[in-house]
């Protein structure tokens, strides 16, 4: 049966542990620059309904350098779910690419997408989840610690798809992850309960930053208003006041925190100028570790491991 990359979760911890040290390998291949083609004569669609820097890139050139062609096209090219129903468009590009990446809004959408695909679907982002960071983000945090255990995460920002995502990893490696979130921007619900419930974390949700980020050894934050919300912005930055990353709710972590942010970062707003600066933002590494994360993604999916 086909595998797709839907949810963190939809991987086990053990093929999560994988994914991860095949990340590294393949990372070390990439510094090497081992002729290294596994996807040679295979294509990837990549269907994007919202903007992106970092995904689109990092697919196009990742693919690119294992050797296939990868295919972008943009929100006017598919309109999915407008133009032609999800479910056609899952299989025409099935007769016709060997894998398929999406960013798209309506989570749904791309659970539909992977359900009538006959090749595997990787999530690029929707409104819910953006699973391929998280996977480079615990790829980072693995490369800067040197292990995952005992890890205290601090989110600090809108209960938005990066939480989702953090939680559903939560559900399959044991975290301590806490989001501190204005009261109207939790998280959804039944995903709190579900990573919850799951067992190995401890979640939990709160609306202090300097209580949530007492001894972390991760403080993570993301844009106020995410893609598809940028409308709210103004009122948003009214009840986000007090959730900004600065050096004095740096200082409240662990000495050896480091600094996460998914980006686009809005300097100024969820974060400070000085914090993106300075020596504890691994910011570059993350987006850095997107592709060696997702060429590893790809590679699991394909049986290419
Ligand atoms: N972090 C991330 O997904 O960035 P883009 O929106 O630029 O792809
Ligand atoms: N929460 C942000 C993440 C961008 C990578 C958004 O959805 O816009």
């Amino acid at each position: 049966m086909k595998r797709d990359f839907i949810h963190v979760d939809d991987l086990t911890s053990d093929e999560i542990k994988t994914v991860l040290s095949l990340a590294q390998e393949v990372k070390a291949k990439f510094q090497r620059r081992e002729d290294y083609r596994p996807f040679e004569n295979q294509t990837l669609a990549m269907i994007f309904a919202k903007p992106s820097a970092r995904t689109r890139i990092s697919f196009e050139t990742g693919f690119y350098r294992l050797g296939g062609h990868a295919i972008y096209l943009n929100p006017q090219d598919i309109e999915i779910g407008k133009r032609e129903a999800v479910k056609d468009v899952a299989r025409v590009i099935s007769r016709y690419n060997d894998l398929i990446t999406a960013r798209l809004f309506d989570h749904a959408h791309i659970q539909e997408l992977a359900a009538f695909a006959t090749v595997p679907v990787i999530n690029a982002l929707t409104d819910y989840n953006h699973p391929c960071q998280i996977m480079a983000d615990m790829l980072t945090i693995l490369e800067t610690r040197g292990h995952l255990e005992d890890l205290k995460i601090a989110y600090v920002g809108d209960g938005n798809n990066i939480v989702h995502s953090w939680l559903r990893l939560a559900a399959r490696l044991p975290l301590h992850f806490v989001c501190a979130c204005p009261p109207d921007y939790t998280p959804d619900a039944a995903t709190v309960q579900r990573a919850r419930d799951a067992g190995p974390s401890t979640i939990e949700i709160l609306h202090d930053p300097l209580a949530a980020v007492r001894d972390a050894e991760v403080v993570y934050t993301d844009v106020w208003a995410s893609m598809g919300r940028k409308h709210e912005m103004e009122v948003r930055q009214k009840h986000f006041q007090g959730f900004q990353v600065d050096s004095r709710l740096m200082a409240a972590a662990r000495p050896s925190a480091i600094f996460m942010h998914c980006l686009p970062a809005q300097r100024g707003l969820e974060v400070t100028d000085a914090v993106m600066e300075s020596p504890a933002s691994i910011v570059f590494a993350q987006a850095e570790n997107r592709m060696h994360a997702q060429n590893a993604i790809m590679l699991f999916l394909t049986g290419r491991t």
